[in-house]
């Protein structure tokens, strides 16, 4: 059964929300009547198309095109997205690449040279610092939110690279900094996602066909799935900070 609260008149961010995990934690807001500010990279096609779908739906939504790996780009793509919507509750660092169509071995230092360590820095840890930044001051003063979309890879069980697995944990790491930081008026969790039924650009052996037996829950997260465990974090949890809480379906015991 899907969560329900009252979001009428709070504001979200979600990057990244134009697909996958972030489309669902968008999709979660706008049912509990919040308004959305939905990032995603300036050339994505889907951006435009989500937001025409969601306004014809009748849903709040206000399109926040920009690229939180750049970091002049960012803090505007923020100043904007919460003027156009006069403030935010909840901001949700989703936006990650694995910079990878297939997965890289840890053996093969090779491949993760340093144009790669440099993509996936700048993607899935700075940007989620630049997005915090710019909203620090807004979440203050509404007494809001921030979720981390992490990764099970951060526990060191492998992933896409060895350095996409230490972004991850970077995630991990930060989400009890800002915790602290921000404490007692703002509350900072993360969610680490397991096998993930969405576009993301590495094919992992986990889409393989049988793979979802290998489960406890015997199926793939989808995007509601994930948007759930967004909403919760953000919406409930009041006494929850600092934590990164594994969403997959039993996959880590
Ligand atoms: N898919 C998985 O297997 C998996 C597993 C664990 C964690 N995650 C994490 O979940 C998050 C969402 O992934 P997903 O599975 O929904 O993938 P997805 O590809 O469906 O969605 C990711 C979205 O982020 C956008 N994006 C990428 N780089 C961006 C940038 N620099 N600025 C703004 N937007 C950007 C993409 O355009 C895309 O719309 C990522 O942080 C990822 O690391 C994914």
């Amino acid at each position: 059964m899907l969560a329900s609260y009252d979001l009428t008149g709070k504001k979200a961010l979600v990057t990244g929300g134009a697909s996958g995990i972030g489309l669902g934690a968008v999709k979660a807001f706008l049912r509990c009547g919040a308004t959305v500010a939905i990032n995603d990279l300036p050339s994505s096609p889907r951006l435009p198309e989500v937001i025409a779908e969601l306004s014809a739906e009748g849903h709040a939504v206000v399109a926040a095109p920009g690229n939180v790996g750049d970091a002049e780009d960012t803090p505007h793509m923020m100043r904007r997205a919460i003027d156009d919507m006069g403030g935010l509750d909840f901001l949700i660092n989703n936006a990650g690449t694995p910079g990878t169509p297939q997965p890289i071995p840890p053996s093969d230092f090779e491949r993760q040279d340093e144009d790669f360590w440099n993509l996936l820095l700048n993607v899935n840890l700075i940007g989620p610092y630049r997005c915090t930044k710019a909203a620090a001051n807004a979440l203050r003063e509404s007494g809001g939110a921030i979720v981390n979309t992490a990764s099970i890879s951060a526990h060191g069980n492998g992933g896409s690279s060895s350095v996409y697995c230490a972004t991850k944990a970077g995630l991990v790491n930060l989400t009890k900094e800002w915790a602290r930081a921000l404490a007692p008026v703002v509350r900072v969790n993360a969610i680490a996602p397991g096998a993930v039924d969405s576009a993301w650009m590495c094919r992992f052996p986990s889409q393989d066909a049988g793979f979802d037996r290998a489960i406890p829950l015997q199926r793939i997260g989808t995007p509601v799935d994930y948007g759930e465990a967004i909403l919760f974090l953000s919406a409930g949890a009041d006494y929850i900070t600092g934590q990164t809480i594994n969403v997959d379906g039993g996959l880590t015991t």
